[in-house]
C-alpha cells in the first residue's frame, strides 16, 4: 500500500474522487496527509469527513517560503509519502521542493497542455471560442503547468453550451483520469524519456 497526499486550496472535489477511488478493490494507495494552503477551504471538512489527518498551513505564518516547504516536507516525511499529488493547490512549488520529490509530484490541469496553462485554464479555453478542450494530468517541473504529460483526455464543447455546463464536463473527466493517473504511477508504469511519458502495458 503506498501512501499519498493530496495538495489542495479550494473545494475539493478531485480530493474526493481520489478517496472514493482509493477504497476500490486494486487501487494499492491511501490517502495519508491533506495539506491545504487556505485556512478556509471547503476541503478541509472533506477530509475531516474521510477521516484524513489534514494539515493546514498558511503561507502568510511563515517567514519565508523556504520555511513554509520545509514544515511541508517534514510532514510528508513523517507520513512516508511516497507520492504529491496536486489538486486545484494555487501556489507555485519551489525548486527546492520539486527537487525533493522529484518525479513524484503530479498536477492536474482543466485543459489540453500546452494550451490554456495558468489558474483558468476552463474559462480561457471557453474564452477562445475552442471547438475542443481536456484535461491533462503531468510531472510537475519547477515552472507552472509545463511538466511531462502523463494522460490526456479531450472534451468536445457543445454548441450553444455554457461555461458552467463545460466545468462540470471537465470535472467529471477529472474525476475519472486523475486515479487512473495515480495508479499507473504508483504502480510504476510510467517512464520518463526525456519529456515523454511512455506508459507501460
Ligand atoms: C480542478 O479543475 C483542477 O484541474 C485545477 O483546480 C481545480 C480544482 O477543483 N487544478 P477541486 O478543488 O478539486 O474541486
Amino acid at each position: 500500500m503506498k501512501n499519498i497526499a493530496v495538495f489542495a486550496s479550494g473545494n475539493g472535489s478531485n480530493f474526493d474522487a481520489i478517496i472514493r477511488a482509493g477504497k476500490s478493490a486494486g487501487a494499492g494507495y491511501r490517502v495519508a496527509l491533506l495539506v491545504c494552503d487556505n485556512p478556509k477551504a471547503p476541503v478541509i471538512e472533506k477530509a475531516r469527513a474521510a477521516g484524513v489527518r489534514q494539515l493546514v498551513v498558511a503561507r502568510q505564518d511563515f517567514a519565508s517560503r523556504e520555511d513554509f516547504e520545509r514544515k511541508i516536507i517534514e510532514e510528508l516525511k513523517k507520513e512516508r509519502v511516497d507520492l504529491v499529488v496536486l489538486a486545484g493547490f494555487m501556489r507555485l512549488l519551489s525548486p527546492v521542493f520539486v527537487r525533493e520529490y522529484a518525479s513524484k509530484i503530479i498536477n492536474i490541469h482543466p485543459s489540453l497542455l500546452p494550451s490554456f496553462p495558468g489558474p483558468h485554464g476552463i474559462r480561457d479555453a471557453f474564452e477562445y471560442g475552442v471547438k475542443i478542450t481536456g484535461v491533462t494530468v503531468h510531472f510537475v517541473d519547477e515552472a507552472m503547468d509545463t511538466g511531462p504529460v502523463i494522460l490526456q483526455e479531450a472534451v468536445r464543447v457543445g454548441e450553444g453550451e455554457s461555461v458552467e455546463e463545460l466545468e462540470k464536463r471537465i470535472h467529471e473527466v477529472e474525476h475519472r483520469l486523475y486515479p487512473e493517473a495515480i495508479r499507473l504511477v504508483l504502480g510504476g508504469k510510467t517512464s520518463l524519456y526525456g519529456r515523454k511519458v511512455n506508459i507501460l502495458p
